[in-house]
């Protein structure tokens, strides 16, 4: 194993994922980023390596909607690669619409939460083979994170009275609970995992849809934030944070007490439902 830390960004193509994978190459990270469409996963390559140009970037291209495509992808990389050091799931993405991936599942909450859940559990040997693994998982603003009333969210929402806010609202909790049962669950192995607020991350593709209304409130929240922070890259490789896990970081790397009601109790029925 040489000393160079190996980093798969999943939705490294754009977003907070891209900005997080410039952050680690620059810290000559080798960093394996994915995302489904080809050309915008290669442009995003070329611009992590003008950025960081003696560090070792790949791009994977993969439709992370499917868990099949996910498996395969976990195959590939254990072609490839020994172990992984740094895993961070930040794909995502807001469509208004009920839109069914090719497995009849609904879209958001597919790439919101399925996506994160099954590419970190197919992951698990590698991660596993690290000496210690960090696992970083996409979350938001601490007052929106700890501000949903606590639930086992509906992973399979009606097709009717559709309401995609409330489906990315129950995929956020999702991605809490999972975080915390998944600390649970690894406490005794070498596989930490945190949720992340990514701070404000302007080049972004998130609720290209949406109407006027989400994109003025999304404007309105990322004054509370810190404009392209480099809060991904510093949970991933400062000392500090190597041994904590089931946490919630704010973007300047502070810890967020977590909303009480996030019981660990309510996490391990979301894993037992997810498994
Ligand atoms: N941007 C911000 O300031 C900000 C702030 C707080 C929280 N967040 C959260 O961060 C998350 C990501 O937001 P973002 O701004 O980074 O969004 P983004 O710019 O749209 O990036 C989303 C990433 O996910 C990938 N992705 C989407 N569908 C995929 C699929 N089927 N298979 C593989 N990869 C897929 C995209 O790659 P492809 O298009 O190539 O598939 C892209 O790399 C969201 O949950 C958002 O709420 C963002």
């Amino acid at each position: 194993m040489t000393n160079t830390k190996i980093a798969i960004v999943a939705g490294g193509t754009s977003g907070v994922g891209k900005r997080t994978a410039i952050d680690l190459a620059k810290k000559q990270v080798h960093v394996i980023i994915i995302g489904s469409n080809s050309q915008k996963g290669e442009t995003a390559l070329q611009e992590i390596k003008a950025e960081a140009p003696t560090a070792e970037v790949e791009f994977i291209q993969a439709d992370l909607s499917r868990r099949q495509n996910i498996n395969q992808l976990a195959t590939q990389l254990s072609q490839r690669i020994d172990h992984i050091d740094i895993l961070v799931t930040t794909m995502g993405g807001l469509f208004n619409h009920y839109q069914e991936t090719a497995d009849q599942l609904d879209l958001n909450i597919v790439i919101n939460y399925w996506a994160h859940y099954w590419l970190i559990t197919a992951l698990e040997p590698l991660l596993t083979a690290a000496p210690q693994s960090r696992v970083l998982v996409v979350g938001a603003l601490p007052t929106i994170v700890n501000h949903i009333t606590p639930h086992l969210p509906e992973l399979h929402p009606k097709v009717q009275d559709y309401n995609s806010n409330r489906v990315s609202t129950d995929t956020l909790l999702a991605r809490v609970l999972m975080v915390r049962g998944l600390a649970d669950h690894w406490q005794n192995s070498t596989i930490t995992v945190n949720l992340f607020h990514p701070g404000n991350v302007p080049d972004s593709s998130y609720g290209a849809e949406s109407n006027l209304w989400f994109k003025a409130l999304g404007q309105i929240l990322a004054r509370f934030s810190t404009k392209n922070s480099n809060v991904g890259s510093r949970l991933a490789l400062e000392p500090a944070f190597a041994k904590q896990s089931g946490s919630f970081y704010d973007d300047k790397a502070r810890l967020v007490p977590w909303n009480k009601k996030y019981t660990l109790a309510l996490a391990q029925q979301l894993l037992a439902a997810s498994a």
